[in-house]
């Protein structure tokens, strides 16, 4: 492979920091699993406006290609050669905010786990890919209360249940370019599927993006209930899968973003007045390092001034820290959207009473 040519407009981390140098430097190395680079940055190629553009194969792939790995972590993160990352699920030590009524509509909060030992999803095999179904799936199966539910394969699934649950947020989509290209979609649908517990509060993604999304969801703005449930449910499965966890990265994910506490924290906020202002909108995601995106999910646009609004950082705070970041944003943001509606409201009298004068 020859030093690719990026596009003139290409704003990826992949693009910002592969120079020739560290190209050549990193060209022909490749981890114990036969990854390589030109797999672990075929995603940000074949997709010119990937925001990262790299994803790893394994948890050796962020030492055997660090000098690049890391350049994109601490530019994402923050977080440097030499930090270490320390968790925190203690959630007495989180500052619970209620939030003002008629905002928020939706709490979930996620994290992404791989199981210790084996690829990450871009070079596991199918085999492999399949005893993690199985051994993951059986160990969910034991879950007890609040948690209990059942395991949904995808292979099998109608068209129609699947419409279903990707509609209600439940299920992941398929076909997904980014993963695609990074080879995380080889085998659709053997392996993948879905696991909720009776509520559909409390879900699991089997071999999706990571091996394991376990998510809490609920409706409404009560985040310590949705977090509480999560780490309860996190640990329960500890105890039967092993995780894959570095003591300077924490948690290994296929995609970077996702190092650390690979929490993902969000709520879906109603926003009508502030998406008239992006660039006040903008200024106070950044102050309280937060991602703005479509209801969708990833990649998609918002409707009707409803976004979803989650901690960026994940690797380097705790997972207190990630759930604090996003409520005191979102904090925030219900003030700003409080704050218009009143000038909005005032400048409307104004206008009556300079009409009836
Ligand atoms: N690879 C995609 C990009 O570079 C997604 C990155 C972050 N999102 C994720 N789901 N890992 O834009």
């Amino acid at each position: 492979m020859t030093y690719p040519e990026f596009p003139p407009n290409c704003t990826s981390l992949l693009c910002k920091h592969l120079s020739s140098e560290l190209f050549e430097m990193l060209k022909n190395k490749s981890t114990a699993n036969g990854f390589t680079l030109e797999q672990a940055i075929n995603s940000g190629l074949e997709n010119s406006d990937s925001e990262i553009g790299v994803y790893a194969g394994d948890a050796e792939s962020y030492d055997i290609f660090a000098e690049l790995f890391d350049k994109i972590i601490e530019d994402y993160h923050g977080f440097s050669h030499n930090d270490r990352h320390h968790s925190n699920l203690n959630f007495n030590d989180l500052k619970v905010k209620d939030f003002d009524e008629g905002y928020v509509l939706s709490t979930r909060i996620r994290v992404g786990r791989n199981v210790k030992n084996m690829p990450l999803g871009s070079a596991i095999s199918k085999a492999q890919r399949n005893e993690i179904e199985t051994k993951v799936s059986t160990a969910l199966n034991t879950l007890e209360g609040e948690l209990e539910g059942e395991y949904h394969s995808l292979l099998g699934m109608s068209k129609e249940i699947q419409e279903r649950l990707i509609e209600a947020h439940f299920l992941f989509k398929d076909g997904d370019r980014f993963l695609e290209h990074a080879g995380l979609n080889r085998d659709w649908p053997h392996g993948r599927g879905i696991y909720h517990n009776h509520d559909k509060t409390f879900l699991v993604w089997l071999n999706e993006e990571d091996q394991l999304r376990i998510i809490s969801m609920q409706q409404g703005g009560e985040v310590l209930e949705v977090f509480s449930r999560l780490v309860i449910a996190m640990k329960q499965i500890e105890t039967q899968i092993p995780f894959a966890y570095s003591e300077r990265l924490g948690y290994i994910s296929s995609c970077p973003t996702n190092l650390g506490t690979a929490m993902r924290a969000s709520v879906h906020i109603k926003l009508p007045n502030l998406s008239q202002n992006m660039e006040q909108f903008k200024a106070i995601t950044q102050k309280y390092f937060l991602q703005i995106r479509g209801v969708d999910g990833e990649h998609t646009q918002s409707k009707e001034g409803i976004f979803d609004i989650s901690n960026y950082r994940r690797l380097g705070i705790t997972e207190i820290e990630a759930v604090q970041e996003m409520m005191d944003g979102v904090t925030a943001l219900i003030e700003a959207e409080k704050n218009l509606e009143l000038m909005k409201h005032v400048e409307s009298n104004l206008d009556n009473d300079y009409l009836t004068h």
